[in-house]
């Protein structure tokens, strides 16, 4: 077998996770999660909560790191048992507990570039980018500002010149302003503007994440629902508009709305206690609703 270290995606495939296992000390919220993304396309991942959806994004995007399950049984073990407790330390003092020989479980690969092991800024600046459940933002800087700070943060230079340089900006800030007002105006959010981060409610929130997202050009896109709390008919331009990312990013959208993902998806993940139960393009998934439902039950 191939060790994950020297594995390349295909080529047609944007990221792939393989055999991912979180726990967050008894709670097992990853149990062998496989998924692999085809570029250039919009894939769901549905499933009802606390199947483990935001925390498989955590561990792609290195926000958080992966379990090895053999470590987990084997901390607990430890803990156990005093005998247990000695052997570690013996194992420890004299190294012979031949852990490097052993294959390891799991993997996140983004095009061909390992990415689990990575830091969470390493992994951001590698061209993929996420929204969050609940909405992060600059709280002192008005929607605009948040809108122009987006392109800077990703290529990691010093966006405080923007602020500083005022009177001169430059064509290439010029343009990026031209961008955001553009990107306001499709939103639907220009009389906002000039409003605070702190001062928005959840589903400006929502519409100033997105915005972000379309200043930035990542290749790989992950969306943490981001219909929830704006209304039906922003909600369907908004997805009209994800849609035209397509042409050079992949999406990678959790969503509780059904209506959306079947509409809008080319392949759906259905995940249930850690794990992927089933997957395939939404007539696929939709001919076996009642086998997922009757796993699930019907709320998922
Ligand atoms: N930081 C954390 N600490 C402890 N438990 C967590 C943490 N994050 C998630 N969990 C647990 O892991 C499971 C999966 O959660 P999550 O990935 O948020 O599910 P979903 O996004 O599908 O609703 C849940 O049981 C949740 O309570
Ligand atoms: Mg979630």
């Amino acid at each position: 077998m191939v060790s994950a270290q020297t594995e390349k995606n295909p080529k047609n495939y944007s990221m792939t996770a393989k055999d991912i296992h979180k726990y967050f000390g008894g709670v097992k919220a990853l149990e062998g999660a496989t998924v692999a993304i085809t570029k250039n396309k919009l894939i769901s991942l549905i499933g009802p909560n606390g199947s483990g959806k935001t925390t498989l994004f955590n561990v792609i995007t290195c926000w958080l790191s992966k379990t090895d399950p053999r470590e987990a049984e084997e901390a607990e073990e430890t803990e156990e048992s005093f005998r247990g407790n000695i052997m570690n330390w013996l194992s420890k003092k004299f190294g012979s507990n031949g852990k490097e020989e052993l294959e390891e479980i799991g993997s996140v690969m983004f095009e061909d570039l390992k990415i689990d092991g990575l830091s969470t800024h390493e992994a951001a600046l590698t061209g993929m980018m996420r929204t969050f459940q609940t909405t992060r933002n600059w709280p002192k800087l008005t929607v605009l500002e948040n809108l122009l700070v987006a392109p800077h943060r990703q290529t990691g230079e010093s966006f405080l010149n923007l602020f500083f340089r005022r009177g001169k900006i430059k064509k290439e800030e010029r343009e990026n302003t031209l961008k955001a007002l553009e990107i306001l105006e499709f939103l639907e959010i220009t009389h906002i503007r000039d409003q605070l981060g702190e001062e928005l409610s959840g589903g400006q929130l929502k519409l100033l994440a997105l915005g972000r997202l379309l200043m930035t050009a990542p290749r790989l896109i992950l969306l943490d629902e981001p219909m929830a709390g704006v209304n039906p008919t922003l909600g369907n331009k908004i997805m009209d508009k994800i849609l035209e990312l397509k042409v050079d990013s992949t999406i990678f959208l959790i969503e509780h709305n059904m209506d959306v993902v079947f509409n809008y998806s080319d392949e759906i993940f259905v995940m249930a206690r850690g794990k992927i139960i089933a997957q395939g393009t939404p007539n696929e998934i939709e001919t076996n609703r009642e086998v997922i439902e009757a796993y699930l039950g019907a709320d998922y």
